[in-house]
């Protein structure tokens, strides 16, 4: 396994492999792996000649420092999980002045609203933060696949707009979420949850799983309020937003179409812990 720390390396390494004949699969990742992370590498191995993960928690899509220095590492054990997959995987792992040269700039772009929804109402700038560092390692990789979960489902769109404003030439992968046995997403911040909490969170699933089926039966008859009041008389859980939305805009309809896909979207606040997940309705 090889473990670049710097630009110059990993070009370096990209040059010397024949990239007219292999194909590349990217993995951008912020650590601290989870089985969640692990199924994305395990794909990307199966498709490409060459896999590179990247580990890198940016400071330009946090919001606030708090959240940025809690968020947790163990970069000693993301290099061995990675390991027991192959030891053909590639880790780029640079420091925050080999990305920013000590100023973390952020790039503004045209995300034509999907940045104001959802995640973006609670998180402004998140997704310039995203699309800063995603567009910096698609153009250093220029990866055949780069591959993203459906747990963070506006991150997906948000970087299929990014791929579509710089006309970048990959393909996008998106791999399904895995969850623990109780339904809960599988996320590097639950590892700050505790005990109690992380069980009682498998109402968060359970919620949407009965969404959908709602949804299936009587997509007029719903009742929304109904289960944020029910998530929100647990104990340290708050929620932030239980909405159902296009699946392609992510906008609020005032009637649902029968040729549209729509998709809900949740986010829980438990104890300070931001949790999030989603589920196609149809
Ligand atoms: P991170 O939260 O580390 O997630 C890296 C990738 O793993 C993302 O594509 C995310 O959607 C996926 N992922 C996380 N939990 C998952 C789960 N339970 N099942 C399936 N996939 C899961 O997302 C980021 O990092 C960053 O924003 C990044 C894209 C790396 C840019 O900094």
């Amino acid at each position: 396994m090889i473990v670049c720390r710097t630009i110059l390396e990993v070009s370096r390494l990209i040059n010397k492999s024949n990239r007219l004949r292999q194909t590349l699969g990217l993995v951008p990742t912020m650590g601290s792996l989870h089985p969640g992370h692990l199924s994305l590498i395990s794909k990307a191995l199966q498709h490409n000649d060459i896999v590179w993960v990247t580990i890198f928690v940016n400071p330009t899509q946090f919001n606030n420092k708090e959240d940025f220095n809690s968020y947790p590492k163990n970069l000693e054990h993301d290099l061995h999980l990675i390991k027991k997959i192959s030891n053909k995987i590639n880790v780029f792992q640079p420091s925050e002045t080999e990305i920013y040269n000590g100023n973390p700039f952020l790039k503004k772009y045209d995300f034509n609203g999907l940045d104001l929804e959802l995640e973006g109402r609670f998180r402004v700038d998140h997704y310039n933060g995203v699309a800063t560092i995603v567009s910096r390692l698609l153009s250093l990789f220029e990866p055949s696949n780069a591959y993203f979960g459906e747990k963070d489902y506006q991150q997906t769109q948000i970087i299929n707009r990014l791929i579509d404003l710089e006309k970048i030439d990959v393909n996008m992968i998106i791999c399904p979420t895995v969850r623990e046995k109780n339904g809960l997403a599988l996320s590097s911040r639950n590892k700050l949850l505790s005990i109690k909490n992380k069980s009682k969170s498998s109402i968060i699933y359970e919620s949407l799983v009965f969404l959908q089926k709602s949804f299936n039966k009587n997509r007029n008859k719903l009742n929304i309020e109904k289960i944020k009041l029910k998530i929100n008389s647990v104990n340290d859980f708050e929620i932030e937003y239980l909405e159902i939305v296009n699946n392609k805009s992510l906008q609020i309809e005032l009637e649902f179409s029968d040729n549209e896909s729509y998709r809900a979207f949740i986010c829980v606040n438990v104890n300070g812990i931001r949790l999030i997940d989603n589920i196609l309705l149809n």
